[in-house]
């Protein structure tokens, strides 16, 4: 049986991971500090998939129980999902993004190559690539964040580059994501953000759930077709499926591959509330307001590389994410403080 450690599996991505790994056979442990997440989505992805995973509360910057951790397991691999994720909280408080992030990571490495242990997959984000003229965005296009979590990604990047260049045994899968939302099929895992969302989709959701009153567009005089602002939504089976097959690219290759996951289609913030009105069957109340600073019109992947190299590609669409997203938030309005 392969063993995996899924750092940052107790969170919206990790948790998804944690399920379809399961299925798949393979053996799981979570490290999670629970900083952004609760404990309950690993109760939750243990019902789902009727399997056991094990659970060590702990922070991967702690390097004693960090070699801890490596001395009690054989991995066969590392998933890296474990870091800090709100743009706005990292242009406020720089140092605690470098710090977990780069940081993080370091420790995890260092950990790693002790251990022996040398093939990882990390979450990076189309975010490295910060402001892009030309879409479709594929892997070759220069990176240039314009924010601090940005930049703590690519810098993960560059560090993970020099390790595989310095040492040819690394096996390491750079993967960014593009939009992730969406929610687990069964409507028991899901994202459950802490305060007032950031991000459109669990923001719409809670329009529609009746949490908040309305949503902001941000924007309606972009060069877009319906003037709104243009993104690339995966929804988050599809891209942790994405892992699964990086998993198998890196048994037969060594190195650092850098892939995108998204779908490749582009979809306005007035198609992503037609669609959530749809799935839900209620209106989603929404005002224009002016550009948020920072975004861009449009922003959608080339996902052409992931599809040839990793045999992979996006299969759900806008409605089945919407649905999916619409499940959870049903079934759990407030996230996993719902019983
Ligand atoms: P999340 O906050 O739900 O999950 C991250 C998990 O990591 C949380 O459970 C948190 O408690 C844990 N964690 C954070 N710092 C830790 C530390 N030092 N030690 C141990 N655990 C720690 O976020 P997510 O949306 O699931 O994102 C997962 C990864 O994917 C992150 O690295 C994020 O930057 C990256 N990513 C996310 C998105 C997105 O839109 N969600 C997009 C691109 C990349
Ligand atoms: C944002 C981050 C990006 C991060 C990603 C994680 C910024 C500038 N970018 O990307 O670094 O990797 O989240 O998923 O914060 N919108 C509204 N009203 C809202 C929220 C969003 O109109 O209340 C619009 C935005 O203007 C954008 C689209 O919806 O056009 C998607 O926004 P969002 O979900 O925040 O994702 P990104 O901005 O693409």
């Amino acid at each position: 049986m392969t063993e995996v450690l899924v750092t940052g599996g107790a969170g919206y991505i990790g948790s998804h991971m944690c399920v379809e790994l399961l299925q798949a056979g393979y053996d799981v442990v979570v490290a999670d500090n629970l900083s952004n997440s609760s404990a309950r989505s690993l109760q939750a992805v243990q019902r789902i998939t009727q399997k056991p995973l094990s659970f060590v509360e702990m922070d991967i910057r702690d390097e004693e129980r960090l070699a801890a951790l490596f001395r009690s397991h054989r991995f066969d691999a590392v998933l890296h999902f474990a870091g800090l994720k709100a743009v706005a909280e990292s242009v406020a408080e720089p140092l605690r993004y470098y710090d977990n992030n780069v940081n993080g990571t370091l420790r995890l490495v260092e950990a790693m190559s002790s251990a022996g242990v040398k093939t990882l997959v990390f979450s990076s984000s189309a975010t490295v690539y910060g402001t892009q003229e030309r879409v479709p965005i594929d892997e070759s296009a220069g990176t240039a964040p314009t924010n601090p979590y940005g930049r703590t990604k690519l810098q993960v990047e560059q560090l993970l580059h020099d390790l595989g260049d310095a040492d040819a045994q690394w096996r390491i899968s750079l993967l960014r994501y593009f939009n992730p939302v969406g929610a687990h099929p069964s409507g028991e895992i899901g994202e459950d953000p802490n305060d007032i969302p950031n991000n459109l989709m669990p923001y719409i959701a809670q329009v529609a759930i009746g949490r908040l009153p309305c949503l902001r567009v941000f924007g309606d005089d972009y060069a877009t077709a319906d003037g709104t602002g243009v993104r690339d939504y995966i929804h988050v089976v599809d891209l942790v499926n994405g892992h699964l097959r990086a998993l198998d690219y890196l048994q037969a290759n060594t190195g650092v591959a850098v892939h995108n996951l998204g779908s490749g289609r582009g979809h306005s913030v007035l198609e992503v509330i037609a669609a959530f009105e749809r799935a839900s069957g209620r209106p989603i109340a929404h005002e224009v307001v002016a550009r948020r600073p920072g975004d861009v019109a449009r922003s959608f992947a080339d996902p052409g590389k992931a599809n040839r190299e990793l045999n992979w590609t996006a299969t759900h669409d806008l409605e089945r994410i919407c649905q999916d997203a619409w499940k959870w938030q049903t079934r759990h309005p407030d996230g996993y403080r719902t019983a």
